[in-house]
């Protein structure tokens, strides 16, 4: 009976750049969620979630619709990889991600489920061409217009390795995590209940910038602009909105550049100034930060070890990503929880790990 497992994603630095042909480096994580698999006779994939303590039965062939259920993801990988189906399966899938916590819960479950039809259905494709599957399964049948951001990490995690990706060429290289040092993650707890309609609306601002900056320049997205070229753009003058997207976006993408060189040359006090110049732009620029992470990166910041901290995936809530040396981490945990707690009444979640493997089959 094969098992696989599908890591979620941490991204380190370049936030909201990937819809906007831009650069991004995340990690995959250890956790994740697992999926055990077995042939079965039947003409139909059956599917039972642990999680939701139920079982769906999907047919081996389309059309599939969107029911607004967790169903919707593997349907939506059944709709995007449109393959022929060579046997039926039964898929009993558990998780330890939190669900809408800002790790990818959902790429982790489109990925896995992709790598492991592809496997079953001997299907041939590669990594990258199922991470575009995930994404479409999520843009065509979730319905909401996420980039490639998460799957492609969930697909090409490295152990000890952070993947730095140029979201426009599809080219990407690998950098080496320092030894000595962690990435934790701290769950600020805080629902991210507007991430869909405020993130689709971040995509239509950026659109809208591109649209404004086309009268003087001709560029296909946000990415193609270097940050002086931002100064030079009247046409920015009258839509203050749609200058602070693209200052974010074209701002970020340098940002991501020099965290690569800094990690690439050990200098993890600039690697920290990086993450923290992101998570001041997302706040004030990109506006889709909130007081609780606000509050928890800038007290994470100030704590011995570390060298520093940012919202990571789309924002509004969820989870903050700090990183520190390891022997850091215990006293930061406990100073950072003792101090949310008193600010907010909640008591965060943290988890430390260093970068993992991508989907992979455990037997
Ligand atoms: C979410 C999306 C990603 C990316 C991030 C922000 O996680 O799924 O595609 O846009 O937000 O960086």
């Amino acid at each position: 009976m094969p098992v696989w497992f599908s890591p979620g994603r941490v991204n380190l630095i370049g936030e909201h750049t990937d819809y906007n042909g831009g650069r991004v480096l995340p990690i995959a994580m250890d956790l994740g969620t697992t999926f055990q698999v077995d042939l079965i006779r039947d003409a139909s994939l059956r599917i039972c979630s642990q999680r939701y303590d139920e079982q769906v039965v999907l047919p081996l062939e389309g059309p599939y619709r969107a029911r607004g259920h967790w169903q919707d993801y593997f349907a939506g990988v059944l709709h995007a990889l449109a393959a022929a189906p060579s046997t039926g399966l039964s898929i009993t899938v558990s998780s330890n991600l939190p669900q809408g916590g800002g790790l990818s819960s959902s790429a982790s479950l489109t990925m896995g489920f992709a790598m492991l039809l592809n496997e079953a259905w001997e299907l041939g494709k590669s990594r990258l061409e199922l991470a575009h599957v995930a994404q479409r399964a999520e843009n065509e049948l979730v319905g909401v217009d996420c980039g490639i951001l998460d799957p492609f990490a969930v697909a090409m995690g490295r152990s000890g390795q952070a993947i730095a990706l140029d979201c426009r060429s599809f080219r990407w290289h690998y950098v080496e995590f320092p030894e000595g040092h962690e990435v934790v993650v701290i769950n600020s707890l805080v629902k991210r209940e507007l991430t869909d309609s405020e993130y689709n609306t971040r995509r239509q601002e950026c659109a809208r910038a591109v649209e404004l900056i086309n009268h003087e320049r001709s560029i296909q997205c946000l990415g193609d602009l270097a940050a002086m070229d931002l100064d030079t753009i009247s046409s920015l003058n009258g839509n203050p909105v749609a200058l602070r997207r693209a200052r974010h976006v074209v701002e970020e993408n340098a940002r991501v550049d020099r965290a690569v060189s800094a990690l690439q040359s050990g200098d993890m006090g600039a690697f920290g100034e990086e993450l923290l110049a992101s998570h001041a732009s997302l706040a004030r620029d990109y506006q889709v930060s909130c007081a609780e992470l606000d509050f928890l990166v800038e007290t994470a910041s100030g704590q011995p070890g570390v060298c520093g901290a940012k919202m990571t995936g789309g924002g509004f809530g969820g989870c903050v990503v700090a990183v520190a040396r390891t022997d850091a981490v215990a006293p930061l945990v406990e100073e950072l929880g003792a101090r949310y707690d008193s600010r907010f009444g909640i008591q965060a979640h943290f988890h430390s790990c260093r970068p993992g493997d991508g989907v992979k089959r455990l037997q």
